[in-house]
């Protein structure tokens, strides 16, 4: 299990504001609150029904654009999944803004399912939802807890329901990322306590809606079955975002991102040899879309360090210790004649 806060990198609240999120004048409240809860200094009452709500104001406040931009800037492609994430977002600040006319705003369904291959910014966007999510004022702390099947099932008797509770606890007030979901069930077998890990999981995710967003990833076919035999679970999911594979000029650019957040420099020769690579590394087994990319980066880097280093009585400068070379990627096993098992980037442990 892991837990990724938020301190830090994001600015959630106003400078000054003490409050909690959902009680400080900056961070609004829920949008079931009533305008009186979010907004207790400036506007007790409900504003007047000709009043003009400046909407970039509440865009302001909510730190929405940060998050989105972010999205954007930090993450290639991905448009069908940045297109719903901008339209729950808009969702989001029309019922804060309808909550500030005193107009009803219930707390719309935020239970998704994030399907797609491995590699495909799965995680990455689930972090990015709840950051949106608490910058919105949805979500108290607005982390995110991180599990599969063995943080929630346990192997005897009376042990699930305890597992699964100190997860879902951990978990409140943020985002609990279920990766992997439909380990929990397994259909040809009754007795296994997936079963009760998933009854809990239903109770909470309808008793505490309003301080719990949960986010099942997977295999999308996998999924569907998941959700098959579980019609209970498909209910309470409002949004099902399926992440495509990457084209290769994505995992290009993709590359790119990384060798620059990482201060390297990939030269044309070398991102002609890169897409060589990808084209050969897609067709492989555990081919893993931006996970791979960031594998064959960090195998170039060590063949660049072993490059620069292996000639004796030599120097280097500042853009030769930058600069990965043709040869980093050339001396792969992706390219050996009969081909590769795709073990070199493939189980590689998640270093990133
Ligand atoms: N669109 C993208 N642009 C840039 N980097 C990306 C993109 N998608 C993923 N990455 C990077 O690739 C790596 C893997 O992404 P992530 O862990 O989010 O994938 P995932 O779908 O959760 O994978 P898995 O199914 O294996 O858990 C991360 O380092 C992430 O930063
Ligand atoms: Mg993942």
């Amino acid at each position: 299990m892991t837990e990724t806060g938020n301190a830090g990198g994001f600015a959630l609240r106003r400078p000054g504001s003490t409050g909690t999120a959902a009680g400080s004048p900056g961070a609004a409240a829920v949008p079931a609150a009533t305008s009186a809860d979010a907004e207790p200094a400036e506007s007790p009452e409900p504003l007047s029904d000709d009043a003009l709500l400046e909407v970039d104001e509440v865009r302001r406040e909510s730190d929405v654009d940060a998050v989105l931009e972010r999205l954007d800037r930090e993450l290639v492609g991905l448009v069908p999944v940045k297109t719903r994430i901008r339209e729950i977002a808009a969702l989001l600040l029309v019922d804060r803004m309808r909550g500030r006319f005193g107009l009803s705003a219930t707390r719309p369904a935020l239970h998704m399912s994030f399907t797609g291959s491995p590699g495909t910014g799965k995680t990455t966007v689930a972090l990015r939802m709840a950051e949106l999510l608490h910058g919105l004022g949805y979500l108290r702390r607005g982390h995110l807890v991180s599990v599969t099947r063995d943080d929630l099932v346990g192997q005897y008797v009376g042990h699930t329901a305890p597992k699964t509770k100190e997860v879902l606890k951990r978990a409140m007030g943020g985002v609990l990322f279920i990766d992997e979901a439909y380990y929990l069930y397994k259909e040809d077998n009754e007795r296994d306590y997936g079963a009760e890990s998933i009854e809990i999981l239903l109770q909470v995710m309808e008793s505490e809606r309003d301080d719990l967003v949960v986010i099942l990833a997977g295999y999308k076919d996998r999924m569907d079955d998941f959700f098959r035999s579980n019609p209970g679970m498909s209910s309470r999911i409002a949004h099902h975002i399926d992440f495509p594979d990457y084209s290769v000029d994505e995992l290009a650019a993709i590359a790119g991102l990384i060798a620059t957040e990482h201060e390297y420099l990939l030269p044309e020769n070398t991102e002609e040899v890169l897409r060589d690579y990808l084209q050969r590394r897609m067709r492989q087994p555990r081919f893993a879309n931006a996970r791979s990319v960031r594998n064959a980066i960090e195998r170039a880097r060590l063949r660049q360090a072993n490059r620069l280093v292996s000639a004796q009585g030599t120097s280097v400068t500042k853009e030769q210790l930058q600069t990965l070379e043709p040869a980093d990627f050339l001396l792969s096993r992706v390219f050996a004649e009969d081909g590769d098992d795709g073990e070199e980037d493939g189980d590689a442990s998640p270093t990133e």
